[in-house]
């Protein structure tokens, strides 16, 4: 009977045990929710590009061989991601050239994820070395990574264009293969196009390469998928320094030219300051509007929006975060698109140091305090679980999850150790963290035990773990946060209200001093009561509904759908179709959308202008206006 007791407690710990696990949550953060990869049974070590580029059906057809490898022991099938791809056929390649075709399905289609390539191993195939699978396939012209330009939506009007983005799950729909940022491929490919056009891609780009609709591209240094990239169209080249240059349409090469002349000393600097650039060149491709984002990290070769060219420089900063990607992001890659503050925030950390440098300190403070802004809106709307820097992700679309929160959260924890430890000790520190993983993914988790041991514990008292988790994982900001501040943008903000009250006329507000940041901050500190013939008289002096700046203009107008200033309505169609960048026009339609009077103005605007859109921004905008119709 005594003996009877532990035993029966035993079976009831074991069986609530087993409850409490099955009901636990079984997340995994280390684990890429976003991919069907079996990448713990097989692993992929080089791709073989050779595609056709297919204007006339906007489509890519020809192949991809993988070089794998299988993890000890694995017999299973391969499975690889795929969207929207049609797979002609798959074989198993051996040494000798000789070929094993290979029984090959398409799993169930997932919206979000697209659908898994399930591959047979044939028998007689030895995966104990290295082995080689080559796909036959062609791409939709409705593939999500690639946009197809017809002639008239380039700046030259008489060549069409194309271009890839692939972050960050989108590389599945341009080749089928392992789409996970944890795993790192070297890759080749040959690359057919029209005669007359240029074929560029993240990789040994030559400008002086013959235009003869042939081209070979190597890249020696292992990247994760969603940093393959390609553009095709009449391209042309200009040096900026002896490793920079910038690739664009003949007609914006003098203004890319001056815009980003100082490409040569951002990565000098950051060389100084981050360790060596493992990329070979630096080169800016600069793309038609469409575009989605304002620039976008492919390695050698950062894709770049052209409402950057203000005329100024004034908008540069988008430059110093691509290059610093080279470093955060494409040198050390987050392990899955939870851990994306590692990439983002880091590299909105560091791209602040380079401009620092390059400019001064008053221009990056104008940059955070915008940048802090747009946090605190953030915030208002982003469900708490979904405020830490690395919250749980395994639902969802990874293009649409964190934002804001990875970059400027994340920008500012880096600025926090940086200003608890001192300058000194935490570039030390940065400089060992981008020797030590060079060419490596990590998890958040990784992360914060690297900080520990090199940071946290070498100097004690400053900074616990603790307060980093608090950090990583709770909503908002800590209480010790730092909290960026700017007198140019305070005395724009005072002038706003001064203004507003009659205190200060239109005339005297000093623009010709103000940088684009201080006039933007002015718009966004108008009080909401604000007649409309003011309104136009601060249109009128100003130049705001015609400026050409897009950061101002992007301002303006969601001022303008808020407040539903009726008289400069007439300038949304032309707003909205000279920028196609997801973050300079989605947000004024939402303004519209959501003003409780214009929501049919903003749909009949979208049916107007959307043909220049590239796929990811229509669906930002389809899915802001569907929201805006239910609430
Ligand atoms: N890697 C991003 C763009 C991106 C993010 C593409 C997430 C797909 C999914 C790029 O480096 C970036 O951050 N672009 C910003 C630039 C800005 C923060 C300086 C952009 O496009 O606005
Ligand atoms: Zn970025």
């Amino acid at each position: 009977m005594l003996q009877k007791i532990p035993l029966v407690l035993a079976m009831v710990v074991l069986a609530i045990g087993l409850v409490s696990c099955a009901e636990k949550d079984e997340y995994d953060p280390a684990h890429d929710y976003f991919s069907y990869a079996n990448t713990d049974e097989f692993v992929t070590r080089h791709i073989a590009l050779d595609l056709d580029v297919d204007f006339s059906t906007e489509q890519l057809r020809g192949s991809v061989v993988l070089y794998m490898n299988a993890a000890n022991g694995s017999g299973g099938d391969i499975i690889l991601d795929t969207r929207d791809i049609d797979i002609d056929g798959v074989v198993f390649v051996g040494d000798d050239g000789s070929v094993t075709p290979a029984e090959f399905r398409l799993g169930e289609n997932d919206a979000v994820l697209g659908a898994p390539l399930i591959i047979s191993i044939p028998a007689g195939v030895n995966t104990e070395s290295e082995f080689a699978v080559r796909i036959e396939y062609e791409t939709s012209p409705t593939a999500s990574a690639l946009q197809w330009l017809p002639a008239e939506l380039t700046a030259g009007g008489k060549h069409p264009m194309m271009y890839s983005q692939s972050q960050s799950i989108h590389a599945r729909s341009w080749v089928p293969l392992q789409d996970t940022p944890a795993l790192r491929i070297t890759y080749e490919a040959v690359i057919h196009t029209p005669d007359e056009l240029l074929a560029v891609m993240s990789a040994d780009n030559d400008p002086l390469a013959p235009r003869r609709g042939e081209y070979h591209f190597d890249m020696p240094q292992p990247i994760p998928a969603y940093l393959l990239a390609i553009a095709v169209g009449n391209l042309y080249f200009a040096p900026l320094g002896e490793d920079t240059g910038v690739y664009t349409e003949p007609e914006l090469l003098d203004a890319s030219v001056y815009e980003f002349a100082n490409t040569q000393d951002m990565l000098e600097v950051a060389v100084k300051k981050f360790g060596p650039y493992q990329w070979g060149r630096y080169d800016l491709l600069v793309l038609p509007p469409s575009f989605p984002y304002g620039g976008m990290e492919n390695p050698r070769l950062s894709f770049i929006t052209p409402s950057l060219l203000a005329g100024d420089r004034s908008l540069v900063s988008v430059v110093a975060h691509e290059l610093a990607h080279s470093w955060s992001g494409n040198l050390i890659t987050n392990a899955t698109w939870r851990d994306g503050w590692l990439n983002e925030g880091m590299t909105s950390y560091l791209e602040g140091r380079l401009m620092e440098i390059i400019y001064d300190r008053d221009r990056v403070d104008e940059n955070h305090v915008l940048d802090y802004q747009e946090l605190l809106l953030d915030f208002a709307t982003v469900p708490t679980w979904q405020q830490g820097l690395a919250p749980r992700f395994d639902v969802g679309d990874p293009d649409d999850f964190q934002g804001i929160i990875h970059y400027h959260k994340g920008q500012l924890f880096l600025q926090y150790l940086e200003e608890s430890f001192g300058r000194e000790v935490f570039d030390s520190f940065l400089l060992g963290y981008f020797e030590d993983f060079a060419f490596q993914t990590i998890t958040t988790e990784a992360f914060l035990d690297y900080l520990d041991e090199k940071l946290l514990r070498a100097s004690p008292d400053v900074v616990s773990r603790e307060q980093v988790e608090v950090w990583m994982y709770q909503p908002g900001l800590p209480a010790d946060a730092p909290v960026p501040s700017s007198k140019t943008l305070d005395q724009a903000a005072e002038l706003a209200v001064a203004w507003a009250t009659g205190d200060v006329s239109v005339d005297a507000i000093p623009v010709e001093q103000w940088s684009p940041q201080a006039m933007v901050h002015f718009l966004n500190n108008l009080p909401a009561e604000l007649d409309t013939s003011r309104l136009e008289r601060l249109d009128s002096t100003l130049g705001l509904s015609a400026t050409r700046n897009a950061e101002i203009g992007r301002t303006w107008f969601i001022q303008v759908a808020k407040r539903r200033h009726e008289p400069a309505y007439q300038h949304f169609t032309e707003y909205l179709s000279r920028y196609g960048r997801t973050r300079l026009v989605a947000p004024v339609f939402a303004a519209l959308a959501n003003n409780g009077h214009d929501l049919e103005l903003a749909r009949s605007l979208f049916a107007d202008v959307r043909r220049v859109y590239h796929p990811i921004t229509l669906s930002r905008i389809s899915g802001i206006l569907d929201k805006a119709a239910v609430e």
